[in-house]
């Protein structure tokens, strides 16, 4: 209201005017008329001058800065509006909270209880402190360690889960041998700017009697969710019951594991969670190999079979660039490089739409192709963007 009422006065004000102090404005526009209007006629001028402000071009209004006018000469004044004008459609983006480079906390802190990060939390929301989550399963490498630093970026307080969700495996998965690392991971969450990890055990997670899931439904029926049965639904879960204990304000996922990317999306909007996801590109080892904890179980042969996949997804899209549409060819080119691999067997290639994640004969505009192969028994999934990169944030 306030704002609106001293804009008004501002207005009437410079139509009574004439030109010349339109332009010379900020210099006259000292501080005490800013002082008053802010303080009395605040509600008398509303109504009649706010209208009339309304109805004139904004332009008029951004040009009077008249706080920092007061301060600034005439010369400086007549390159704020071009300021102001680049700024305004930033505000929509999280902004970063901090520039300076990353330094470990002398505070860090791993907590392991449930209580435990529930107070630490508490504490930090009553400094009014912006809360950062980046759910892992440990075996940290630089696909992980780009979302804390981002984090560390964008919140006061960044937390790291590690833990290594019992009930997102298969009964026939690699649960027993996923890579388990808490020391390492500690030292490497710490370097990377992180104020906290949680690393629960199964038990502190999954009480006795616990018997609560999370289904998102359509986005998960598909791809990994129809090779991996009950997959996203452990997942949803227990970043659903991270989010319930940490409650962040953003939390960070990689666009490499997509569906679940968009499943947590889903999730988040369909139980009005209060909580920003952000979604953060695929970091690649110098080969192009999507990053990833199960690249370790793979063979230096193996290895180079693996990335025939992200040669195939980069080749879909030159073609999709080069203005193939049709989606049967984009993925044809995929899979054709994929079955000159000898040990890799193809679980699926899918040109899908990037939101609703359905298969689309054509891509108009935007489009993703999702892949997943196994390379001896390690199961590795990519994909690649085509058409324009949309906002991290959604
Ligand atoms: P995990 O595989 O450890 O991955 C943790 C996060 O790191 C996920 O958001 C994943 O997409 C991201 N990530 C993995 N490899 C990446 C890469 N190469 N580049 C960028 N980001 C990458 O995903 C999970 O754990 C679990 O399902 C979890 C969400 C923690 C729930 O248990």
């Amino acid at each position: 209201m306030t704002r609106i009422a001293v804009w008004g006065f501002l207005m009437a004000k410079a139509k009574k005017t004439p030109k010349k102090r339109v332009k010379t404005g900020p210099k006259k526009a000292s501080k005490k008329p800013v002082k008053k209007v802010a303080k009395k006629p605040a509600k008398k001028a509303t109504k009649k001058q706010a209208k009339k402000a309304t109805r004139k071009p904004a332009k008029k209004a951004t040009r009077k800065p008249a706080k920092k006018a007061t301060k600034k000469p005439a010369k400086k004044a007549t390159k704020k509006p071009a300021k102001k004008a680049t700024k305004k459609p930033a505000k929509k983006k999280l902004k970063s909270v901090r520039v300076q480079p990353i330094k470990p906390k002398a505070t860090f802190k791993l907590l392991r209880r449930v209580a435990d990060v529930k107070k630490y939390v508490e504490e930090a929301k009553k400094k009014r402190k912006r809360i950062a989550l980046v759910p892992t399963m440990g075996a940290l490498h630089e696909g992980h360690l780009s979302l804390i630093r981002e984090a560390h970026r964008l919140a006061h307080v960044v937390l790291v889960s590690v833990f290594v969700n019992p009930t997102q495996f298969g009964p026939d998965e690699d649960l027993d041998r996923y890579p388990r690392d808490l020391a390492g991971d500690r030292r490497k969450i710490r370097a990377s700017g992180a104020d906290a990890i949680f690393a629960p055990d199964a038990g502190e997670m999954y009480p006795d009697g616990f018997q609560t899931a999370v289904d998102v439904m359509d986005v998960t029926r598909d791809y990994c969710g129809a090779s991996r049965p009950s997959h996203f639904r452990g997942a949803a879960t227990v970043v659903a019951k991270l989010f319930n204990i940490v409650r962040p304000d953003i939390a960070l996922f990689g666009q490499k594991d997509y569906q679940q990317l968009v499943t947590i999306r889903r999730m988040v909007r369909d139980l009005n969670q209060d909580v920003d996801i952000i979604g953060m590109p695929t970091v690649r080892e110098e080969d192009g190999l999507a990053m990833s904890s199960r690249n370790t179980h793979l063979s230096p042969a193996q290895r180079l079979q693996a990335t025939s996949m992200f040669r195939g997804l980069r080749k879909a899209k030159r073609l999709f660039e080069s203005g193939e549409r049709d989606a049967a060819e984009l993925a044809a080119v995929v899979l054709d490089l994929l079955r000159e691999e000898r040990d890799l067997e193809i679980d699926y290639v899918a040109v899908v739409d990037p939101d609703r994640m359905e298969r689309i004969p054509e891509v108009e505009r935007d489009g993703i192709v999702l892949a997943a192969v196994r390379v001896g028994d390690v199961r590795l999934i990519d994909n690649i963007r085509l058409g324009p990169t949309k906002s991290r944030r959604r």
